[in-house]
C-alpha cells in the first residue's frame, strides 16, 4: 500500500514531507512524489523509484512552501512510471491530490471527464479525483470535496490541496487509514503513524466517511453529513518500531489481520454491479480462445504453489479443463510438454522468483500462451507474461506469506468463474450464487479473525511439540500443505501434511500417543471418508485439533478440539480455513521465542536459484 503525509506550519514543508516518506519507506513502493504550495503555483516533483532518485532531483531546488504532501506510491493502476507517482493535479494545477485505495468506478468517470475536455496524463485512478473537483468547484473547496466524495466510489483516504486555498488541507477518509498529528502552530496528516511519532503523539484517527479540515492553527472533522465531529485525541504511546507494524507485534500479524481488506480490494472492482459476473478487464478471451486450450499448467513456488493446487481445483471443477499444477524449480528442468495450444499460469508474490519467472520464458519460449498472478505491478513477471492479472494484497513485508496467498486463492477462484462464463459450463444461477458467497468472504474472514484465544492455547500446549500432522482431503489437503508450510517457516516444528488417504500407505506408523494432528474437515463430498481417517489417528491416542464449518456437530463427537470457521461453499472455505492454521503458526513461533518476521535462512524474494 502506498504512504501519504501532509504539513501545514510555520517551516518549509518539504523537510518533514521528506522525513515522513523516508519513515514509510518499510511499507515498500516504486515511485514517490511531493508537492508544496508556492504561492504563485504549485511546486510538484515525482520520481519513480526510491526515495534517493526524488531526492536527487530537488537538489538545489527544494520549494520553500509551509503547506505541502507527499505520497509514495505502490503501483495498481498504471505501471510505476514518473508520470503515474502521485501527486495528481487537474488540467490546470489548481488542485493537487494524493491518494491511497482504490477508486473502482474510475473508468466510467474518467470517459465522462475525457469527453467534456478534461486532459489526463496517468493510467492511475486516482487523476480522476483531482479533475472531478475541478469539475465541481465554485468557490467552495469543502463543498467541492464533499460533492467528489459522493461521486466516487471504492477505498480511499485522500488528501487535496488548493491554489486557491493555501491556508488548509482537507483530506478523507474510506477504508484506508489516515490519520492527523496535532502540533503547535503546525499539524500533520499521515497514512501511518511513523511517519509523525518525532513530531507529535497526540493523534486525530480518523473514522470512515470523516473529512479533516487542517489549517496551522486547527483541525476540524467533519462527519459524512457534514456535521462537526467532537473527537477525542488518541495519544500514540507507541515506540517507534511498533508504529510501523501498526500497533502489532509483528508484520505477520499485521498482514493476517490485513486479509478482509487485502481480498475486498483484490474481489470488488471484479464483480459486475448485479452480481452476476465476472469482470477480468485484463483477459479479453473468448469461447474459441478456451476451446483452443488443450492444457493448463500452473506455475509456482512455496506458497504461491500452494495456491495453485486450489486453483487446480476450481479451473477443473467450474471449467472441466485438465490443470497441471508443477513446482517452478522442477518444471523448467524437465522439459514440459508445451505448446501453442498450452495455458500456462504463473503466481507469484513477488513477480521476482528466479525459478517461476524462468518457467515463464521457457514457456514463452515454447510457444505456450502465459498468464501472470502477481502482486506487484511492473514486476518482471508482469512484463513478461502476455497477460497479468494483480492481486491488490499491497505489500507483504514478513517472509511468511499470508494475504498473498488468499488474495491469488481469490483470483485462481475469479479466473475459473471467468473461464466458466466465458466457456458456459456452468449456468447463470450458479455463478450468481458463487459470486454472492464470494462477497461474504472478507466479513467471514474477519469473524474468523475474532476468535483467537483458543488457536493461543493450543500454540501454548503443543508449540513445544517436535512434530506437527496436518490431514485433510480434496481442497483440505491443499490447505493443510500451506498450515504445514507456515508451521515450519516460522517456529522451525516439523510439520508435514498428508492427504488423509495416504495415512495408511505409511505415515500411520508415526502417528503415537500425544502426537498433535491438525484434521481439516470441511470437504462434504468426502466427509465421511475423512472422518474414517480421524478415527484412525485418534485411535492411536493422537492429540487431533480438527478445522471444521460451522455448524458440523458431528467432529466434535470425536474430537476434544475443534475450530470452527464460518459456512460456505466447499470450494471457498480454504480462503477461510488457512486462517487459524496462520494464527496457529504464528503463535507457536511466539511460544518458541522465534524471529517470527524475518525466519532463519530463508528470504522474502528468493531471486538465485
Ligand atoms: O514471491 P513468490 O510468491 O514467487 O514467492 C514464492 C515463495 O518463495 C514464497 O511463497 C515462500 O514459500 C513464502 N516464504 C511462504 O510463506
Amino acid at each position: 500500500m502506498c504512504g501519504i503525509v501532509g504539513y501545514i506550519g510555520g517551516k518549509r514543508a518539504v523537510d518533514f514531507l521528506l522525513d515522513g516518506l523516508t519513515k514509510l519507506e518499510y511499507r515498500g513502493y516504486d515511485s514517490a512524489g511531493i508537492a508544496a504550495n508556492c504561492g504563485e503555483n504549485i511546486f510538484i516533483e515525482k520520481s519513480v523509484g526510491r526515495l534517493d532518485s526524488l531526492k536527487e532531483k530537488l537538489k538545489n531546488r527544494l520549494p520553500a512552501g509551509t503547506v505541502g504532501i507527499g505520497h509514495t506510491r505502490w503501483a495498481t493502476h498504471g505501471r510505476p512510471s514518473d508520470l503515474n507517482a502521485h501527486p495528481h493535479t487537474d488540467c490546470h494545477g489548481n488542485f493537487v491530490v494524493v491518494h491511497n485505495g482504490i477508486i473502482e468506478n474510475y473508468m466510467p468517470l474518467k470517459e465522462e471527464l475525457i469527453a467534456r475536455g478534461h486532459k489526463f496524463i496517468s493510467e492511475t485512478d486516482t487523476e480522476v479525483v483531482a479533475h472531478l473537483l475541478e469539475e465541481v468547484y465554485t468557490g467552495d473547496f469543502v463543498g467541492a470535496v464533499r460533492e467528489v466524495l459522493n461521486k466516487i466510489e471504492g477505498s480511499y483516504s485522500l488528501v487535496f490541496m488548493s491554489k486557491m486555498h493555501p491556508d488548509v488541507l482537507l483530506c478523507a477518509k474510506q477504508e484506508n487509514p489516515l490519520v492527523v498529528g496535532l502540533g503547535k502552530g503546525e499539524n500533520f496528516i499521515a497514512s501511518d503513524i511513523p511517519a509523525i511519532i518525532a513530531h507529535t503523539r497526540d493523534t486525530f484517527i480518523l473514522n470512515d466517511g470523516e473529512i479533516a479540515i487542517v489549517k496551522k492553527d486547527s483541525v476540524q472533522i467533519l462527519n459524512r453529513q457534514g456535521g462537526l465531529v467532537d473527537k477525542k485525541i488518541f495519544h500514540v504511546s507507541w515506540n517507534a518500531e511498533a508504529a510501523e507494524k501498526g500497533g502489532y507485534e509483528h508484520f505477520m500479524l499485521k498482514e493476517i489481520n490485513e486479509q478482509p481488506k487485502a481480498v475486498r480490494d483484490t474481489m470488488s472492482k471484479r464483480i459486475a454491479k448485479d452480481g452476476a459476473s465476472i469482470i477480468l478487464d485484463e483477459l479479453n478471451w473468448d469461447k474459441n480462445f478456451l476451446n483452443s486450450i488443450n492444457k493448463i499448467y500452473i506455475v509456482a513456488c512455496g506458497t504461491a504453489y500452494h495456491a495453485g493446487l486450489v486453483g487446480k481445483f476450481y479451473i477443473e471443477k467450474l471449467v472441466r479443463k485438465l490443470v497441471e499444477v508443477d513446482l517452478a524449480s522442477e518444471y523448467r528442468y524437465r522439459d514440459p510438454i508445451v505448446d501453442d495450444k498450452t495455458l500456462v499460469i504463473v503466481i507469484s508474490q513477488s513477480g521476482e522468483t528466479l525459478d517461476t519467472l524462468a518457467a515463464l520464458k521457457e514457456s514463452k519460449r515454447l510457444g505456450a500462451k502465459t498468464l501472470a498472478i502477481t502482486n506487484v505491478v511492473g514486476s518482471s513477471m508482469a512484463r513478461e507474461a502476455e497477460n497479468v492479472i494483480h492481486t491488490w494484497a499491497g505489500p507483504e513485508i514478513a517472509v511468511a506469506s499470508t494475504k498473498a496467498y488468499t488474495t491469488q486463492l481469490i483470483l485462481m477462484f475469479m479466473l475459473a468463474l471467468y473461464m466458466a462464463q466465458v466457456a458456459e459450463t456452468i449456468s447463470g444461477d450458479e455463478i450468481k450464487r458463487l459470486i454472492s458467497l464470494l462477497k461474504k468472504i472478507p466479513a467471514q474472514i474477519s469473524e474468523t479473525l475474532s476468535d483467537v484465544e483458543p488457536i493461543k492455547t493450543f500454540a501454548r500446549q503443543y508449540g513445544f511439540n517436535e512434530d506437527v500432522f496436518y490431514i485433510g482431503r480434496s481442497l483440505d489437503y491443499c490447505v493443510a500443505l500451506e498450515g504445514a508450510l507456515k508451521l515450519k517457516e516460522i517456529s522451525y516444528i516439523h510439520a508435514e501434511a498428508y492427504a488423509s488417504g495416504e495415512l495408511k500407505h505409511g505415515t500411520l506408523a508415526l502417528i503415537v500417543e500425544g502426537v498433535p494432528v491438525i484434521a481439516l474437515a470441511t470437504q462434504k463430498s468426502v466427509y465421511d471418508k475423512t472422518l474414517s481417517n480421524i478415527k484412525e489417528v485418534k485411535a492411536r491416542d493422537a492429540i487431533v485439533i480438527g478445522i471444521a464449518a460451522a455448524n458440523d456437530i458431528e467432529l466434535e463427537k470425536y474430537l476434544d478440539h475443534v475450530i470452527f470457521v464460518p459456512e460456505t461453499d466447499e470450494l471457498l472455505i480454504p480462503l477461510l480455513t488457512v486462517v487459524p492454521l496462520q494464527l496457529l503458526a504464528y503463535y507457536a513461533a511466539i511460544t518458541r521465542g522465534c524471529d517470527v518476521d524475518k525466519p532463519r535462512n530463508l528470504a522474502k524474494s528468493v531471486t538465485v536459484e
